[in-house]
């Protein structure tokens, strides 16, 4: 297929998948509005309908709850496709049913793409609406993500962090004792490959956290002090660091000087606390179990992230370079979610190997931005390759390049347009 045939199918995609104002991640696997899904499917509506765009983002924002936390998936409407739905989660926080945490929070950071690359000259008013919604979120997130202010985020729940099955989770997942977990059924197993998808012991404690933190009414402060699993995560804290100084650069466009001076405040914490990730041994940030204390031993493709943090400092740029390259000369096609040398690395197995598409886009953009556009090159061109070569599947293996999971993939086809796509008029952006 040609790149205009690409970019137009990856449009249908949006299109079919579209629900009438929010968009689902794929037909079948995910039927319903999932957070950061809907956040980057926004950057591809934006490329030929801003209107739409700016309304996936205002839709998730419907589901916000009264504590400030915007939840990982909105239950509109009930999907026995899917498990585990609302039943499960047992929550009651906001207006829309909905799980009962949240997921990498990057609204803000493309709310700033929308506001910067506006041709509806509706952006700035649009923006400003959804800005109390992600000053509370964001507190939320510093009030129960970092109750001690470390200035690190945790994941109460591998499914917060976005990378459900990352080997950094292994650990402080077996130390979750299975229980209160009625028999139950799985669904994806029945939509996609189960040699691509998390182990039965894995998904046990995957819902007895799920039952834990339903246990404590899904209470916020309850649940960081008492949830079985509270790991500190490079990919949420990196994320939400850059999400920082992209709320701090709308909150000064809107003039909102007291909403940035407290942002001010929050980047300086997080700057200081997220160097606390950096694993000497590794030359890499990592993750550390916040229950047992223990930093875990690998690098994933969030490590990369830093620069997207603003972290670009020599003595962290230089490493991320030495690590991407000894990685390039291991696999075809870059970033492998998990470092294909340590013992954890499966290529086909969701987040042990496989390579996302708008995990490229957020490293790519930090090499750029750190000056290095050789690396940000060459991450853009694989994405291209990928689809190029198998469509828009959610991910791909970094040696082969085959698509995996579920296919017709929104955030997939919005990458491609907002970046990827070598039509793109921002291409080298
Ligand atoms: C999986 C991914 C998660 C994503 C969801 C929908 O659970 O790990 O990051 O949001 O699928 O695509």
């Amino acid at each position: 297929m040609s790149h205009t045939d690409l970019d137009q199918k990856a449009k249908t995609i949006l299109t079919d998948n579209d629900q009438g104002g929010y968009t689902i991640p794929t037909k079948g696997l995910y039927p319903y509005q999932w957070n950061w899904d809907s956040v980057f499917v926004a950057l591809g509506f934006a490329e030929f309908d801003q209107d739409r765009a700016w309304r996936e983002i205002e839709m998730l924002f419907e589901g916000q709850w009264r504590d400030g936390m915007v939840p990982h998936i909105l239950f509109r409407k009930d999907d026995p496709s899917y498990f585990p739905g609302p039943g499960v989660w047992g929550t009651d926080g906001g207006p829309i049913p909905s799980s009962g945490h949240s997921q990498p929070p990057v609204a803000a950071s493309v709310i700033l793409d929308l506001v910067e690359n506006d041709r509806t000259g509706k952006a700035l008013e649009r923006a400003s609406a959804l800005l109390p919604g992600l000053m509370a979120w964001h507190r939320w997130y510093l009030n129960y993500r970092d109750p001690k202010g470390l200035g690190v985020i945790a994941v109460i729940h591998p499914w917060e962090s976005g990378r459900d099955n990352l080997p950094d989770w292994d650990d402080a997942l077996r130390a979750v004792e299975v229980k209160d977990i009625a028999p139950y059924e799985r669904k994806d197993t029945s939509h996609v490959d189960p040699a691509m998808r998390p182990h039965k012991e894995d998904y046990d404690r995957y819902l007895s956290i799920v039952a834990a933190c339903r246990k404590a009414g899904w209470d916020p402060a309850k649940v960081a002090e008492t949830c079985p699993f509270f790991v500190a995560d490079p990919g949420v804290t990196f994320i939400f660091l850059r999400a920082n100084r992209d709320l701090l650069s709308l909150a000064e466009k809107l003039d909102r000087t007291e909403e940035a001076n407290e942002i001010r405040g929050w980047i300086a914490l997080m700057e200081a606390g997220a160097k606390t990730l950096w694993n000497p041994d590794l030359q890499a940030h990592v993750a550390i179990d916040e229950r047992s204390g223990k930093m875990t031993d690998g690098i994933s493709s969030a490590s990369f992230l830093a620069l997207y943090a603003g972290l670009t400092d020599a003595a962290t740029l230089k490493p991320l370079q030495a690590h991407f390259d000894r990685i390039a000369a291991r696999v075809r096609y870059m970033m492998p979610s998990y470092d294909p040398d340590h013992r954890c690395y499966e290529p086909l197995r969701y987040w042990r190997g496989p390579v996302w598409a708008m995990i490229n886009f957020m490293i790519a953009k930090g090499f750029r931005e750190a000056g290095d556009t050789v690396r940000a090159d060459r991450l853009r061109r694989d994405t291209a390759s990928l689809i190029e070569a198998s469509g828009f599947a959610e991910y791909f293996s970094p040696e082969t390049g085959a698509g995996a999971g579920g296919g017709s993939f929104s955030w997939t086809a919005a990458i491609w347009l907002t970046w990827a796509s070598p039509s793109h008029a921002r291409q080298a952006a």
